[in-house]
């Protein structure tokens, strides 16, 4: 039976969702950050589930308008001080990828903190993707391991990437596109996808369980017959 360790989630459509409502983008975002937490619960409940990996900013995101850039770092900063809870009630550990040394210092700092107090938690190692982009953590791998004068394989590399979190089994994306985006090259070879017009403020728990549900009738081969 399929088990669905890794959940990546391209977290789509927050924008949309709060055009269509006749709101500013940025209330989509909000609404985006209460998904998140309901999203990390439910996954920290499931005890197949041992890591989600959210794209929550990617290296092309920077490209948006600088009020909607500046209100998606101060989102996360207040989030991150908020879900301290959270994480500590959930057991949830906290990770980052991507290349954090565009944030400001105080961002850093919080990201840092956070990782720091709930490194021993383990029912579920929540990832957030931030100035994240698959084939920048892939370029930034390969020069690691130049600099460390190590020949890289299939099996050495993951040890380069910004977090050991092993393969993606389910890649998901919200909000009807049906692409990948740059987000996690190495690891979702061979992650099952998903696809669902879902705009990301409206996606569910249950929407999810669905998806887990399907996965598990999926027949993954791995290049084999
Ligand atoms: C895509 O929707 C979403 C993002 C670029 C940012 C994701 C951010 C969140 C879910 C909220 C903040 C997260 C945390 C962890 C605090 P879009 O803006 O591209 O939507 P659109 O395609 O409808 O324009």
């Amino acid at each position: 039976m399929n088990r669905a360790r890794h959940i990546a989630i391209i977290m789509d459509g927050n924008g949309r969702w709060a055009v269509q409502r006749g709101m500013q983008r940025i209330r989509g975002h909000e609404r985006g950050a209460e998904v998140v937490r309901e999203i990390t619960t439910y996954c920290a409940q499931h005890p197949e589930v041992e890591v989600l990996t959210l794209y929550a900013f990617s290296t092309e995101n920077w490209k948006r308008p600088k009020v909607e850039v500046d209100f998606l770092m101060r989102l996360l900063d207040r989030w991150l001080a908020q879900e301290l809870p959270t994480y500590q009630r959930e057991g949830v550990r906290f990770e980052v990828i991507g290349d954090l040394s565009k944030f400001s210092p105080q961002l850093q700092e919080r990201i840092a903190m956070t990782r720091e107090k709930t490194q021993h938690n383990d029912r579920l190692t929540q990832v957030l993707a931030l100035n994240y982009g698959g084939r920048d953590e892939i370029v930034r791998a390969c020069r690691k391991a130049c600099q460390a004068g190590v020949e890289l394989d299939e099996t050495n590399f993951e040890a380069f990437l910004d977090a050991n979190l092993g393969d993606v089994d389910m890649l998901i994306r919200t909000g009807g596109e049906q692409r990948i985006s740059n987000f996690l090259l190495w690891r979702a070879a061979y992650a099952e996808l998903f696809f669902t017009k879902t705009l990301w403020p409206d996606f569910t728990p249950e929407e999810l369980a669905q998806m887990i549900a399907a996965f598990k009738g999926r027949e993954r081969r791995f290049g084999a017959i």
